[in-house]
């Protein structure tokens, strides 16, 4: 995981009020609930007196109380009330958890993962999906670090191969490129996939006109998104949960439907596809070694791998500058 950013973790309708959850994110235990005003919280999900789960407990006012013994914890983490010692007892400061800033955007739980700061970084999001789509969405866990599940959304080699039967017919196994621009921390690639009529693959370099190709998009640390029209695009989150899993949220994004049923209809539709593609993708990533990609971890790349190279690089930069601060 890279430190200093924000992770999203979790989809926003997955925290309902009035009952708290507890998830794994980051390879911590967590528990999230809702305060009155609807705003998130979320604590590290085991209770100071002797360990029980706070996610099997209940939410009182702003609180979340432990099951075990009634301790009441604000949303910062610290100990507000311990029943057995009296209304009236201060409880000192030591009775207190990790405590963690969330934010609710987009539909999603947003964790910052970095130390506290008075001022907090922008949530990185797509700007082009902030509005006028619709979208259906579900998700899975993967048994693999999250950047191997990232680098197979970046992988414009495997298309033939793996999804030879749905996105990868026509059996285009020249990867010409691909061409990558970054934005920031946001990576556009572009892709130029042909079949071999034993010609030379393009260079990056070399590729005119690579606007007008099919792109994709990463955004740093854990978003992606298929740009598969303007009014069409299929959003991914890879929310680490631990060293060895990730929680996969995809969403199919629409922005032509009018009427609640037809967008039904069109969640529905876009679900059943992105469900079997991504099943496809399953088979095969779930067998690689390591679980964690890094940029020495002994994979030996291609030019058509520029994509995951470029993240590579990118991640081991941004672990290195929150390193620094
Ligand atoms: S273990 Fe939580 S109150 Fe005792
Ligand atoms: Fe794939």
């Amino acid at each position: 995981m890279i430190r200093e950013q924000w992770y999203a973790i979790l989809s926003a309708k997955e925290v309902r009020p009035g009952k708290p959850v507890g998830v794994t994110r980051m390879s911590q235990k967590l528990v999230l609930w809702r305060k009155e005003d609807g705003s998130v919280a979320c604590i590290a999900d085991r209770c100071c007196h002797r360990g029980a789960s706070l996610a099997a407990g209940k939410i009182i006012y702003d609180h979340v109380m432990c099951p075990f013994h009634g301790f009441e914890y604000r949303a910062d983490g610290k100990v507000m009330y311990i029943p057995a010692n009296g209304r009236k007892a201060v409880v000192p400061d030591r009775y207190q958890v990790t405590g963690y800033e969330v934010r609710e955007q987009y539909g999603l739980i947003w964790l910052w993962y970095g130390d506290a700061r008075t001022e907090l970084p922008e949530i990185p999001f797509f700007d082009d999906l902030k509005d006028g789509f619709a979208y259906g969405e579900f998700h899975e866990n993967w048994n693999v670090h999250y950047s191997r599940a990232i680098e197979n959304q970046l992988d414009v080699v495997h298309l033939p191969f793996v999804h030879g039967t749905t996105i990868g017919r026509g059996n285009k196994t020249l990867v010409n490129g691909p061409v990558v621009k970054w934005d920031d921390t946001r990576m556009t690639f572009y892709v130029k996939n042909v079949s071999d009529e034993g010609q030379t693959p393009e260079k990056p370099a070399e590729i005119k006109d690579y606007e007008k190709l099919f792109h994709l998009q990463l955004q740093m640390p854990n978003i992606w998104q298929n740009v598969v029209a303007p009014k069409v695009r299929i959003m991914a989150v890879f929310a680490p949960v631990d060293e060895e899993n990730t929680m996969i949220y995809m969403r199919f994004y629409h922005g032509f439907m009018t009427a609640p049923v037809a967008t039904q209809l069109m969640n529905g539709l876009g679900n059943i596809a992105d469900r079997i593609i991504l099943h496809q993708d399953r088979r095969v990533v779930l067998t690689q070694l390591p679980k964690k990609s890094e940029l020495n971890c002994g994979d030996i790349l291609i030019q058509g791998d520029l994509p995951i190279m470029e993240y590579r690089k990118m991640r081991q930069q941004l672990k290195d500058k929150a390193g620094r601060l």
